[in-house]
């Protein structure tokens, strides 16, 4: 049974035309070295490994595999950047260069949007839309912080803390590059990024902007590699502080790897957000709040709204609509205008997905995928719910990181709330309800760093993002995420 008699029939009676974004308006390198001390040089390794594109499973480049003793140049390089140049400049002049990166990457805001779609298998709509006009807004948000850190921090004295090294995930690539990096050169830190090994492609072309705006050698390394590369940039001893973004369990061994030592640490993980709707949603509006909650990005989001929690009475009502909606989205090329979900990220992603796929319904659950066709080649996974899981099943509580919604039923508002909170997680959530007065009860309950009302996924530089319990340490973006590159005597 559906919900609406007279709803479009998109897979039957008509098809979208192909709307590919051109690729022919710029290059991709064959191989790329570390750029360390403002130029790409070979690895001391001397080992490369490949950057696939998830949707067509052909190599796009080959790109340096650091080692130990290529960190240590990188760490060195942004030490003697950090000493001689960096933290010795006006305040005024620093934000000067982070607002030419900010230009620079609107400039070429095309060129980044098609690498990272192609890297990565995101959607055009969203690498164009979301990802880089918000990379770019967050070096100009931090830009125009670099000069007014006393302001931030009325009556306290702000200073740099030195070398920062931070790595990176593969989901929002650019815009983690952006959110790491931005911050810390507005504060007078220099910097090793480490992207993920399988979207490294735009922070190497990140490297190009940073050169081509002028950015004095040093102050900015980019080193790719996997969690070794990752691990030797945390271990580094001449590191002062570590950012982190990625899953809960690389988290919980950074931390380790940090007990004891002086380094600060700002660790962003995981999550398994509930996403709540009340009887007296706008339905209409909720199950577009509860698509871009789960399947933005194919659900590869640490704040994806990956469980949904509706009130009882409107359950049926809003799981058809759902899946009406659910038939509608397009699922396949990245490039193309049309597409709604693009590729899964990697070969182990997908066996990762496919696992819980497995697990939720050997657990007892009754999955539903929409009947949409998926490409051959490459990595994907159809849009899919769970119903009848319980609060203790995997499916619920566990991370899944792909387009999979879990649906609970709740009848009172306590007990909305209190299946909310049932995860070891705590990094997001949303409500949707008519009420003003639920929407504060809610927001006041659900322990997590952000909540949404009658929204999802909504992000802005100027709003601090992080997380309670498993879902991480600290606060990036806005005012707070001066704080974590900061002394403050
Ligand atoms: P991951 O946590 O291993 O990778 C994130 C970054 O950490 C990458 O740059 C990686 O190279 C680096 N890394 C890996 N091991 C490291 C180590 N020992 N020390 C320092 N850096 C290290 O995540 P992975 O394996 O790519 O994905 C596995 C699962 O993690 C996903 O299925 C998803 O559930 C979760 N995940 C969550 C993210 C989030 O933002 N919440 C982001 C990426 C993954
Ligand atoms: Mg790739």
């Amino acid at each position: 049974m559906t919900s609406q008699p007279n709803k479009l029939a998109f897979n039957s009676g008509w098809q979208y035309a192909a709307a590919p974004e051109g690729t022919d308006h710029f290059s991709i390198g064959k191989r790329y070295g570390l750029f360390i001390n403002g130029e790409f040089v070979k690895p001391a390794t001397g080992k490369y490994f490949n950057t696939v594109n998830p949707a067509t499973e052909e190599v796009l480049a080959r790109v340096a595999l650091a080692g130990d003793e290529d960190v240590d140049r990188a760490v060195a390089a942004a030490r003697k950047a950090y000493k001689g140049v960096w933290s010795k400049m006006k305040a005024a002049e620093r934000g000067k260069y982070i607002y030419r990166i900010a230009r620079i990457l609107q400039e070429r805001a095309r060129e980044f949007s098609v690498i990272e779609s192609l890297d990565g298998g995101k959607p055009i709509r969203e690498s164009r839309d979301i990802d880089i006009p918000l990379a770019a807004a967050h070096f100009f948000y931090y830009a125009g912080w670099a000069d007014k850190l006393e302001y931030a921090f009325p009556g306290r004295k702000p200073a740099p803390l030195g070398v920062a090294g931070q790595i990176i995930p593969w989901n929002f690539p650019l815009l983690m590059a952006a959110w790491k990096i931005a911050p810390a050169l507005a504060c007078g830190n220099t910097v090793v990024l480490k992207p993920a090994e399988t979207t490294p492609l735009t922070a190497l072309k990140l490297a190009e902007v940073i050169s081509e705006a002028g950015l004095p050698p040093g102050v900015v390394n980019i080193v790719t590699g996997a969690g070794k590369t990752g691990a030797a940039v945390v271990d580094h001893n001449d590191v002062d502080k570590v950012a982190f973004t990625g899953s809960t369990n690389v988290g919980r061994h950074i931390m380790m790897a940090l007990a004891g030592t002086n380094k600060k640490y700002t660790l962003e993980l995981g999550g398994k957000a509930a996403n709540i709707v009340f009887a007296d949603a706008a339905i209409d509006q909720a199950v577009e709040g509860i698509v871009n909650g789960i399947f933005f990005n194919q659900g590869h989001v640490c704040c994806a709204g990956s469980r949904l929690l509706v009130q009882e009475s409107v359950a049926d009502q809003v799981i058809a609509k759902l899946k009406d909606r659910m038939e509608t989205l397009i699922v396949g090329d990245p490039l193309d205008k049309n597409t709604d979900i693009g590729a899964i990220n990697s070969a182990p992603q997908l066996e990762k997905i496919e696992s819980y796929l497995k697990i939720g319904q050997a657990e007892g659950a009754e999955m539903y995928q929409s009947s949409c066709s998926v490409p051959k080649k490459g990595y994907w996974c159809r849009p899919t719910i769970f119903t009848g899981v319980s609060q203790s099943n995997r499916i619920v509580q566990e991370e899944i990181f792909g387009p999979v919604l879990a649906i609970q039923t709740f009848r009172t508002l306590e007990e909305g709330l209190t299946k909310a909170n049932n995860t070891p997680f705590g990094l997001s959530g949303g409500v949707w309800t008519d009420k003003g007065s639920k929407v504060f009860k809610m927001t006041q309950g659900i322990r997590a760093g952000v909540v949404w009302a009658n929204t999802f996924n909504k992000f802005d530089p100027a709003s601090p993002f992080g997380g309670y319990k498993e879902s991480g340490v600290g606060r990036e973006g806005g005012l707070h995420g001066l704080g974590a590159y900061l002394s403050l005597d």
